[in-house]
C-alpha cells in the first residue's frame, strides 16, 4: 500500500505510458487512480493488480477531487505535480487521525527547491517561478512522506538535491527504483542520504510494486496471536526481519524462504518490550497488531511509540473491553498478559487499529464484532477471505 500511494501519482512524470504491476486490490488505490482520471489521465485496469495510466492527457497542476481530502496520501500530488508544471494545488491531507500529522518537512523541502507556498481555504498551493533546482536539505525528522515527495518534486529540477536524514523504509527503495526505470538519477534511497540529479524529462514503463511487509506483518502477528502454522507467501523476507524478530521474542517460530516465511505458533507467548522506530525499526504501523501478542503473553509487556504519540487511543479501551489489561503513561503502553479475551463489539478508529482488533477477535473466546471494518479494508486486500482460508469463522455484515 504505502509504496503504491506514491508510485501511482508519480506516473505523471511520465511523457509515456506507465503499467503498475502487483498493485494492491485496496481502497486507498482505487481512489488515487480516480483522482488521477479526474484529473484528465487515461487509466485502465487490465485486471485486479494491473493498471495502465497514460500521463499525457493530464492538463492542470490542481487536484480537484474532494475525495482527494480523505487519504493522506493525495499529497504525493504535490511533488509530482511540481515536477510536471513547477505548480501544484492539492487539498490539505486527511488520511488516519492519531495526532496531529504536520507537512512542515514537505514545505521545507520544497522551498529549498525553489518553491513559494501558500495554505488556504483547505487547499495547499506550491509553486516555482521557472524551474526547480537542486538543493540540499537536511530533514528535522524522519519522516517517510517528506522524503518521498521531496524525491518526486526534484527528479526533474535542475542540478543536484540531496535529502539527510532521510528516511529508508522499502517503500522509499520501491519508490527511486520505480522512478530510476522511468530515467530518474536517484541513488543512496534506503540510506539516510539520497543523492536525486535532474533529468530532463522521464519515460513511461512497467514496474511491479514491492510486497507490502505491515500487510504481511500483520498476518504473522494473527498466526503469533490466535496460534497455528502458516505460510506467508509472496514477501521479501528481509523487510520483514524488524517484525519478526519481535514475534520470535515472544515464543512464535520463523522460518523464512526466498519469498515467502512460515510461522509457527504454540503455546504460550512470552511477554516482551517494544519501541517504534523508523526502519530498520519495529514499525510504528505493526504497534497495534502487536499489542494485541503482549495482551495474550505470559507477563507484562512494554510497548513505547516514538512516531505517533497517540496512536494507543485508536484501540487500547477497545481491548479492555475484551479483557486486556493495558494502561498507558505517556508514550508507553503497559501489557498485562491475560490467559484469555473474550469476544465484544469495538470499533476501528484508524487502518491498523481495525487490524489488531480482528486479530484479537480471532483468538477471543466467543464473537467480536468489529465495527467501521472500511478502514481495515483500505490497507488490506480481502483480509476476509485470506482469513477464512486459514480457518477464521469471519464475515462481513452490512449494518
Ligand atoms: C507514512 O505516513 C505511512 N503512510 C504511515 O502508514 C506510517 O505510519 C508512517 O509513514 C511512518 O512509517 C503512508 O505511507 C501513506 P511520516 P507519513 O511523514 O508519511 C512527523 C498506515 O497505517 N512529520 O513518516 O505521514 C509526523 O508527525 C499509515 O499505512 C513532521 O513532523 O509519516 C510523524 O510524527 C499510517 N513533519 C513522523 O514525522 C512532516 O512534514 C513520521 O511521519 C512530516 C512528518
Amino acid at each position: 500500500k504505502n509504496a503504491a500511494v506514491a508510485i501511482i501519482p508519480a506516473t505523471i512524470l511520465a511523457d509515456s505510458p506507465c503499467r503498475l504491476e502487483n498493485l494492491p486490490d485496496i481502497s486507498d488505490v482505487k481512489t488515487l487512480t480516480y483522482i488521477l482520471e479526474d484529473m484528465g489521465a487515461k487509466v485502465d485496469y487490465l485486471d485486479r493488480h494491473t493498471v495502465e495510466i497514460d500521463p499525457r492527457p493530464v492538463e492542470t497542476d490542481t487536484v480537484s477531487a474532494d475525495i482527494a481530502r480523505r487519504i493522506r496520501a493525495s499529497y504525493y500530488f504535490l511533488g509530482a505535480l511540481l515536477g510536471r508544471y513547477h505548480k501544484a494545488v492539492v487539498p490539505m491531507p486527511g488520511g488516519c487521525n492519531f495526532g496531529i500529522r504536520p507537512i512542515d518537512q514537505h514545505l521545507k523541502g520544497f522551498a529549498a527547491l525553489g518553491c513559494d507556498y501558500s495554505l488556504d481555504n483547505g487547499m495547499i498551493a506550491v509553486s516555482s517561478p521557472g524551474d526547480l533546482h537542486g538543493s540540499s536539505i537536511y530533514l528535522d525528522v524522519v519522516t517517510v512522506g517528506a522524503t518521498m515527495n521531496i524525491m518526486l518534486a526534484a527528479v526533474k529540477a535542475r542540478g543536484l538535491t540531496v535529502i539527510e536524514n532521510a528516511a529508508r523504509e522499502p517503500h522509499i527503495v520501491d519508490l527511486a527504483n520505480f522512478l530510476n526505470t522511468m530515467g530518474a538519477r536517484i541513488s543512496g534511497a534506503g540510506t539516510d542520504t539520497v543523492k536525486i540529479r535532474g533529468v530532463n524529462s522521464l519515460r513511461g514503463g512497467t514496474y511491479a510494486i514491492i510486497p507490502d511487509q505491515i500487510e504481511a506483518g500483520t498476518y504473522l502477528a494473527a498466526v503469533t496471536a490466535v496460534g497455528g502454522n502458516v505460510l506467508v507467501q509472496n514477501v521479501i523476507p528481509k523487510h520483514l526481519e524488524c517484525i519478526t524478530g519481535k514475534l520470535q521474542d515472544m515464543g512464535a517460530k520463523v522460518i523464512p524462504f526466498d519469498d515467502s516465511i512460515r510461522i509457527i505458533r504454540s503455546g504460550r507467548l512470552r511477554s516482551s518490550t517494544a519501541k517504534t522506530r523508523p526502519y530498520p525499526g519495529f514499525p510504528t504501523d505493526m504497534q497495534a497488531q502487536v499489542c494485541v501478542c503482549m495482551a495474550l503473553a505470559n507477563g507484562t509487556s512494554r510497548m513505547t511509540e516514538s512516531v505517533y504519540e497517540t496512536r494507543f487511543f485508536g484501540y487500547c479501551s477497545e481491548l479492555e473491553s475484551m479483557g486486556a489489561r493495558i494502561s498507558i503513561e505517556s508514550k508507553t503502553a503497559t501489557v498485562v498478559g491475560v490467559e484469555q479475551l473474550h469476544g465484544a463489539t469495538v470499533s476501528a478508529h484508524d487502518l491498523r487499529a481495525g487490524a489488531a482488533l480482528v486479530i484479537a477477535g480471532l483468538a477471543a473466546r466467543g464473537t467480536t464484532r468489529v465495527q467501521n471494518i472500511h478502514f481495515v479494508e483500505r490497507g488490506y486486500e480481502d483480509l476476509i477471505g485470506k482469513l477464512t482460508a486459514l480457518g477464521a469463522d469471519i464475515k462481513r455484515i452490512e449494518e
